[in-house]
């Protein structure tokens, strides 16, 4: 079976970067016209852009601070004007800081809460009438292994990701009569900016402070795979999730983690 999007409009916030950007390169190799939402990262942002349109689809990159609704509005509306409408979201974008309880401040603790879950929210609510008048449509957020576990000095993000899972149940059961499907996808580790703060962290654990690689080499440990995942290992779920062969899928958090939640 081959997974096609073809004709479907796909919005990814989060998509200058990491996970976010293979995704919205492989919803496009699927055959979908992106929207791709950067903030901070523009000049990437549009680079992906031009690169979706140079595999033939089309495609508009939009500057957005997703924890504001207006913008979050502003992103949804340009993909609506200009590629059309809404048929996937892949709500992406999000931060991650290394802060022990004693250490994590008012300001570490409500970015997190507004860049992981706010943002998911929003754009949830305003996708969904947009699916709505497609008839059908598919959103997925993006969760974590640290959804579904604790980790030391990483409770704001952990409370996040958890917030995740639930807003997917959740929203997955009162739009199910509408033909939305919303699942999560709850990566494990995966090699991106975002995470050099936990090799940084795990390197000082291994007793090798500055040594990435070495924090690295002790993670890769806690993977029966032997490896720390890819950006590609998220983006293939991230499509199969928006196409016609997940319809039956909806309020399921995908593990894609190298086998790290079967233990
Ligand atoms: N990497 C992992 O191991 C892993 C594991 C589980 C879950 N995740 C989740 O995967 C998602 C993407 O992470 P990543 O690893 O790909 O990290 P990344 O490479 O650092 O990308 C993060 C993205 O979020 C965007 N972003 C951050 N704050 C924003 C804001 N206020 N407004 C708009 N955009 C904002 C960034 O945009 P700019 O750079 O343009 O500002 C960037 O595109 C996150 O939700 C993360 O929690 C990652």
């Amino acid at each position: 079976m081959q997974i096609r999007l073809d004709d479907c409009v796909a919005v990814v916030t989060g998509a200058s970067s990491g996970i976010g950007r293979a995704a919205a390169l492989a919803l496009a190799e699927a055959g979908a016209d992106v929207c791709v939402q950067g903030y901070s990262h523009m000049a990437d942002a549009e680079a992906l852009a031009q690169a979706i349109v140079d595999r033939g689809r089309r495609a508009v990159a939009v500057k957005a601070d997703v924890t504001r609704s207006d913008e979050v509005d502003r992103v949804v509306r340009t993909a609506v004007e200009t590629l059309g409408g809404v048929d996937v979201a892949f709500a992406n974008a999000g931060v991650f800081q290394m802060a022990a309880l004693e250490e994590t401040t008012d300001e570490i603790w409500n970015r997190h809460l507004t860049t992981n879950v706010t943002s998911a929210f929003f754009t949830a609510r305003r996708v969904v009438p947009e699916m709505k008048k497609r008839g059908r449509g598919k959103l997925i957020l993006n969760g974590s292994i640290f959804g579904a576990y604790g980790v030391p000095s990483a409770a704001a993000y952990c409370v996040t990701k958890m917030a995740i899972h639930g807003l997917t149940r959740a929203l997955s059961i009162e739009l199910a009569p509408h033909h939305i499907n919303v699942n999560a996808v709850a990566p494990g580790n995966v090699v991106t900016p975002l995470n050099d703060v936990l090799y940084d962290y795990m390197a000082v654990q291994a007793g090798r402070p500055g040594d990435r690689d070495a924090g690295k080499a002790v993670l890769v440990k806690a993977y029966p795979r032997g490896r720390l995942g890819d950006v590609a290992d998220i983006a293939s779920m991230v499509v199969y999730l928006a196409s016609d062969a997940a319809d039956f899928i909806t309020g399921q958090v995908m593990f894609v983690d190298g086998g790290y939640s079967a233990q």
